[in-house]
């Protein structure tokens, strides 16, 4: 049976009672609007650790931008139905008040990530995510902890944030879910309509067409450039950043290596939506 909890205290002892019991903890950070990407991270934790912990809350310290938090798809009702129906034990559900009891001091600041894609376009992005994540490890004290490839350099950030400070906890990335169409199941795709989803679909186009150049010998510069031109014929995209680059620094390679693990990642604007994808290829 689902256990909704929607205080710190609660969770505490709701997980304490748990590890009492000798069980292992799998926690699945989200903001809500869940979607099939969320639920199969919920099942990843299920087949690894004895209980799962989902958490849902649109934390406004990520958002930049205040008409992106006030537009943030919420449906906890459903949420809350959908996840019923899966093998999550918690759900963590606080208020804004709750999770920030007072207005945190700290700051967190990413390096060089802090510099690049999503980092570079979103300032104060990765503070939000890091001070919210290392809430919800410290309050859940999980095993081991389930993010999605899909936000790459989110996982990024946050095995900086585990590894940096020593936090006790195994992370997770499980592959990006995607619609029949080829497009990345994202809570912000409920905010476009029919044409604008086909439209989106391209971005993933954009992305294999890239990884195909290269992993038939084309140079990264003709892959990007096959990717622009693919996507700038095409209407109602404005496209913010596609880079290539190292699948574990996401940092630019100099030179192309057999073996060498790459991701591509793109981010882009549809109707004023914003969409971010990625793929990966080894060399
Ligand atoms: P949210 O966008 O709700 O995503 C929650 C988790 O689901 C993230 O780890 C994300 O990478 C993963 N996810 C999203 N779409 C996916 C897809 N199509 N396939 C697989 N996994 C997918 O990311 C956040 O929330 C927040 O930044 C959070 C980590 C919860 C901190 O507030």
């Amino acid at each position: 049976m689902l256990k909704v909890i929607r205080k710190k205290s609660d969770l505490k002892e709701a997980v304490g009672s748990f590890k009492q019991k000798g069980k292992t903890i799998g926690l699945v950070p989200t903001m809500g609007a869940l979607h099939s990407g969320h639920l199969s991270l919920v099942e990843l934790s299920h087949s690894q650790y004895d209980v799962t912990v989902v958490s849902i809350f649109v934390n406004p310290t990520q958002f930049n931008n205040k008409e992106d938090l006030d537009k943030y798809p919420r449906s906890e009702e459903s949420d809350i139905n959908l996840l019923s129906k899966t093998s999550c034990d918690l759900v963590f559900i606080p208020s804004a008040d709750e999770m920030y009891a007072s207005t945190p001091l700290i700051k967190l600041d990413f390096g060089y990530l802090e510099n690049i894609m999503e980092g570079k376009f979103r300032p104060g992005h990765f503070n939000g995510v890091g001070l919210v994540v290392a809430k919800l490890l410290g309050l859940t004290e999980p095993n081991g902890a389930f993010f999605g490839q899909k936000d790459i350099q989110q996982f990024r950030v946050i095995s900086a944030l585990v590894k940096d400070l020593d936090i006790p906890v195994k992370l997770h990335m499980a592959p990006i879910v995607r619609e029949m169409s080829g497009l990345a199941m994202s809570s912000r795709n409920e905010r476009l309509n029919d044409e604008q989803k086909s439209t989106a679909s391209n971005l993933f186009k954009s992305l294999q067409i890239a990884a195909k150049l290269i992993t038939s010998g084309n140079s990264l510069e003709k892959a990007k450039k096959e990717a622009f031109e693919f996507l700038g014929q095409l209407k109602n995209i404005e496209l913010e950043y596609f880079e290539i680059v190292d699948f574990e620094t996401l940092q630019n390679i100099p030179s192309v290596n057999k073996g060498e693990q790459l991701v591509l990642c793109l981010a882009a604007h549809i109707g004023g939506i914003r969409l971010i994808d990625n793929i990966v290829i080894e060399l």
